[in-house]
């Protein structure tokens, strides 16, 4: 069976798959032909899928990608610019959860929608870890409050930078500044040397978390646990990756405990035009 199945019945000629595969492997040689894999195609395909998904007529089949595992689109179905920029806009950092752990099932939907970000070259590098044990939680937070502690002994410039001798008195004072109380930590990890990780990680953690906003659930960047599971080992130690693994992206998720009323205002940024 070939990389690519192309039905001669229903390809009109037209030249789109072989326009937009981003790879440059299927010619047209014949213009009244349906288009051919180029030779050594097979090693340079990343299975993006995009040649099936462009063709007006669902004449071409890839071997790798079955199409049951294709969804078709119809156009009347996508939000609105207006919708889509509303989200986007709306969509806020959530540090307030209310006490109520979230379904598997529903936590594995928003990771379903997380897994739709780009990645170079396909290369879709990234595992998910998902922390829900509540005493779990807890240890992951006081690892990265024993982490600003060793930060303000040793590099006060840091320490000042991040307040992170305001943090550690509030976590003594009772408040979670690391997890803010969320019932899960959901993370990505990939192998260190996969160079397309690290865009991944940022992209996946995005769509999460605007799938997260679109379901009226929350989440929020868990920076200070991606920081130190790449160089703190206690925390590596606790989150136990594969070896050779690192953190991408790390989000608290749950249920919001508060609703916004406002979009803040941000920064005009400086922009070139040439
Ligand atoms: C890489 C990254 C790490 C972050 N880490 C934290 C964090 O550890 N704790 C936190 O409360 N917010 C964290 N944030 C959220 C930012 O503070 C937040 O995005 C910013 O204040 C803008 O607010 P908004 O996301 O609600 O628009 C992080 C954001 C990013 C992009």
């Amino acid at each position: 069976m070939s990389l690519i199945i192309i039905d001669p019945a229903k390809c009109r000629r037209d030249g789109i798959c072989v326009a937009e595969c981003p790879m440059g492997i299927l010619a047209q040689p014949e213009r009244d032909q349906p288009p051919l894999a180029v030779a050594g195609a097979k090693d340079i395909c990343i299975n993006c899928g995009h040649c099936l998904a462009v063709c007006p007529h669902g004449a071409l089949e890839l071997k790798a990608m079955a199409r049951e595992d294709t969804v078709a689109l119809d156009p009347a179905d996508l939000p609105s610019a207006y919708q889509v920029e509303l989200a986007l806009r709306s969509r806020r950092s959530i540090r307030s959860y209310r006490d109520e752990p979230l379904p598997r099932a529903q936590l594995a939907e928003l990771i379903d929608v997380a897994r739709y970000a780009p990645s170079g070259h396909n290369r879709q590098p990234l595992s998910w870890l998902v922390v829900s044990d509540r005493d779990e939680l807890a240890r992951l937070s006081g690892i990265v409050v024993d982490w600003m502690g060793w930060v303000c002994r040793e590099d006060s410039a840091l320490a000042e930078l991040l307040h992170l001798r305001r943090a550690i008195q509030r976590w003594q004072d009772g408040t979670d500044v690391v997890l803010r109380g969320a019932p899960h930590l959901a993370l990505v990890h990939a192998p260190q040397g996969e160079r397309t990780a690290p865009a991944a990680g940022v992209l996946a953690m995005a769509y999460l978390d605007l799938a997260a906003a679109g379901r009226g659930l929350g989440a929020c960047w868990a920076g200070y646990v991606m920081t130190t599971v790449n160089l703190w080992p206690p925390m590596a130690e606790a989150l136990a990756l594969p070896e050779d693994h690192g953190c991408f992206g790390a989000m608290m998720l749950g249920r919001p405990r508060y609703g916004f009323q406002r979009i803040p205002a941000r920064r005009q940024p400086p922009i070139t035009w040439r």
